[in-house]
């Protein structure tokens, strides 16, 4: 596996690097915006695709890099269900997985810092966020923190990892890269707790300050989104009710852009086409599925994707490739089912 753990000094946030190969797909864990130049140029460097940027909660000390990420790489940006980022491409949940060739990580809520955090987990290793630190655990004191599910969340979850599990933070203060589970259930000295009303106690006792950059780094952070008015306003985007008009006619074609565990679980309009986001400029070569659809079948594209973001970026390479007809489903499956769009399993 190829695995780098890059450092931002200002706010002393680590950002994680993951692929199988190089030549392959990558994915990369809360990025910083600052230092998006510089993971453009190591992905260069290292010959890797970005095709999803991940943050494990909305961050309260820094810019998330997330957006600048999916402009520079087009790659899918990945939050958990409860963010308060305005549009994410992929909204995960506990027990789901995010995958890349060659690397899957199993997704744990582990809330408590926030109510929006997550830990990812690798057989090996797994990234904590600021769930837990190493000898350290993130604050609870704002953004919906919450010491006893905190406390939930370390014991309940991540010190039922096995010993020799690697723990990879989204900070240190104090130099530290890497520990261990069996490392922090016995050296961490905030988890020298005999109970969670101990635990509670300890964290409610910090009297911490704010973050320097909380009052600029949280408005900007749930402002993420792709500006799908862009695509709005040259007349590409259409209405959940606009594409219920749609269904059925045979000049018509539906692409979902998702993944197979999204369609699984959330159910696919009915008579659409799949072809996952990352495929779509293969499909668009002259040999390809929406270039066959289009052209040879004389068929509309319609994209659709969970929020409105991945079919956003596919219509502007189906336009970009010449499809002028093609359209999507602006605000996604979440709009459609809004409008009481029929689904099926
Ligand atoms: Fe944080």
């Amino acid at each position: 596996m190829i695995f780098r753990q890059l450092f931002d000094q200002t706010s002393s946030t680590y950002t994680y690097l993951l692929a199988s190969r190089h030549g392959g797909e990558a994915l990369i864990i809360d990025p910083v915006l600052e230092r998006v130049d510089r993971y453009v140029q190591l992905l260069k460097e290292l010959d890797l695709r970005l095709v999803k940027a991940v943050d494990t909660h909305l961050h309260a000390d820094h810019i998330t890099g997330l957006d600048a990420l999916r402009e520079r790489t087009n790659c899918i940006t990945v939050m958990g269900e409860q963010s308060k980022a305005d549009v994410v491409s992929i909204r995960v949940r506990d027990g789901d997985r995010v995958d890349i060739e060659g690397v899957s990580l199993d997704v744990a809520y582990t809330p408590g810092h926030t109510d929006d955090s997550y830990s990812y987990i690798l057989p090996d290793r797994v990234f904590t966020g600021d769930t837990l630190l190493i000898r350290g655990t993130g604050r609870t004191d704002f953004q919906n923190g919450d010491a006893r599910a905190q406390y939930d969340s370390i014991f309940g979850r991540l010190m039922k990892l096995p010993d020799e599990t690697l723990v990879y933070p989204a900070h240190d203060y104090k130099g530290d890269t890497v520990s261990t589970i069996a490392e922090e259930r016995t050296f961490n000295p905030r988890l020298q707790v005999k109970s969670v009303d101990e635990y509670a106690e300890l964290m409610a006792n910090l009297n911490l300050p704010n973050p320097k950059m909380m009052d600029v780094a949280v408005p900007a952070n749930m402002r993420i989104g792709l500006a799908q008015n862009i695509v709005a306003d040259r007349g590409w985007a259409l209405t959940a009710d606009e594409v219920k008009r749609l269904l059925g006619q045979k000049d018509v074609a539906l692409i979902d852009l998702r993944e197979a565990q999204e369609r699984h679980r959330d159910g696919v309009i009915p008579g659409s086409l799949h072809v996952a986001y990352p495929d779509v400029q293969e499909n668009l070569q002259s040999d390809g599925l929406l270039r066959q659809l289009a052209d040879a079948a004389g068929k509309q594209l319609v994209f659709y994707c969970a929020y409105g973001e991945r079919s956003a970026m596919a219509l502007q390479a189906a336009q970009a490739a010449g499809l002028t007809t093609a359209r999507h489903l602006h605000g996604g499956l979440q709009a459609w089912k809004n409008a009481e769009g029929p689904l099926s399993s």
